[in-house]
């Protein structure tokens, strides 16, 4: 695997491995890799010829400079995982190869990047778009592969790539869970025995929404899951929604319109956020 640091070196990188032609697959990530994030090189290397991956703490899309400096770093365990998965290019650059200057650029994606996380993490969308449009302009991917535990990331680079013409297509993939349903986050890492006994009630409260739904009011079923929260002094819900799937606008009746229900709690410390499509 070749490891690079500058854009000079990824650019050189992928013109020789792709020199006799073959599609270039993409998986941006901020590192601390788990098994969720193999599972997107495993995707690249099904249909692409060479499969870049980044890593990069993108120090933009964060609003509360603690969880910048908290977020985990473990750049020799994840060389080592995108080595034995195959991997071709990792990209590994600094803040000022991607930001020489500040980058001012403002995006406005309509609802998509305003409510849920767009709402309760200012700034936090505009960042990804920032650093994933400048990622794209730097190693020309035809493909890029998102994992869905990040859904409303996954709908606001599929409107980026729509705004700025990407010719790239982007790929979603499933979450990868633990064995106790817990969906895999390189902030899993961070959470203490407790904490993440806790969080384990998160795919708990999904599979809830999902199964009241059927026969409960929205707003019921919201209220229910809110007070099981509470009931655990560890946890605290940022926010628990019901939504059209395509728009993310909330909505309260399930019948007409495909539904995903998102969530975003905070086990001690830690920020964590599931979904889960509910009809
Ligand atoms: O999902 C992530 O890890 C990040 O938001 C991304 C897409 C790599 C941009 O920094």
């Amino acid at each position: 695997m070749i490891i690079c640091k500058t854009i000079q070196e990824i650019r050189d990188s992928v013109d020789k491995l792709t020199s006799t032609g073959g599609q270039i697959g993409f998986v941006p990530t901020m590192g601390a890799l788990h098994k969720g994030h193999i599972s997107l090189i495993e995707q690249s290397k099904k249909t692409c010829k060479v499969t870049v991956c980044s890593i990069f703490v993108n120090p933009n899309q964060f609003n509360d400079k603690g969880d910048l400096a908290r977020y985990p770093r473990t750049p020799e365990a994840d060389i080592k995982m995108l080595e034995d998965a195959g991997c071709d290019i990792v990209f590994m650059p600094s803040v000022e190869e991607i930001y020489p200057k500040d980058d001012t650029r403002v995006f406005d994606f309509g609802v998509i990047d305003k409510v849920l996380d767009g709402a309760h993490r200012p700034g936090h969308f505009n960042g990804v778009a920032q650093v994933v449009s400048r990622l794209f302009d730097i190693v020309k991917p035809n493909k890029a592969f998102f994992g869905l535990k990040d859904y409303q990331q996954v709908l606001v680079i599929k409107k980026m790539v729509e705004q700025l013409h990407f010719n790239i297509e982007i790929v979603a993939c499933d979450i990868l869970r633990e064995p106790d349903g817990l969906a895999m986050s390189s902030r899993n890492t961070l959470l203490s025995a407790e904490e993440r006994k806790a969080a384990s009630l998160i795919p708990k409260l999904m599979q809830e929404a999902k199964m009241l739904s059927k026969s409960v009011p929205l707003a019921d079923v919201k209220n229910k899951l809110l007070a099981e929260v509470s009931t655990n002094p560890l946890l605290k819900a940022d926010y628990i929604e019901f939504c059209n799937a395509d728009t993310l606008q909330t909505i309260t009746d399930i019948n007409a319109q495909k539904t995903i229900c998102l969530a975003a709690i905070f086990s001690g410390k830690i920020r964590l956020i599931d979904n889960l499509f509910i009809n």
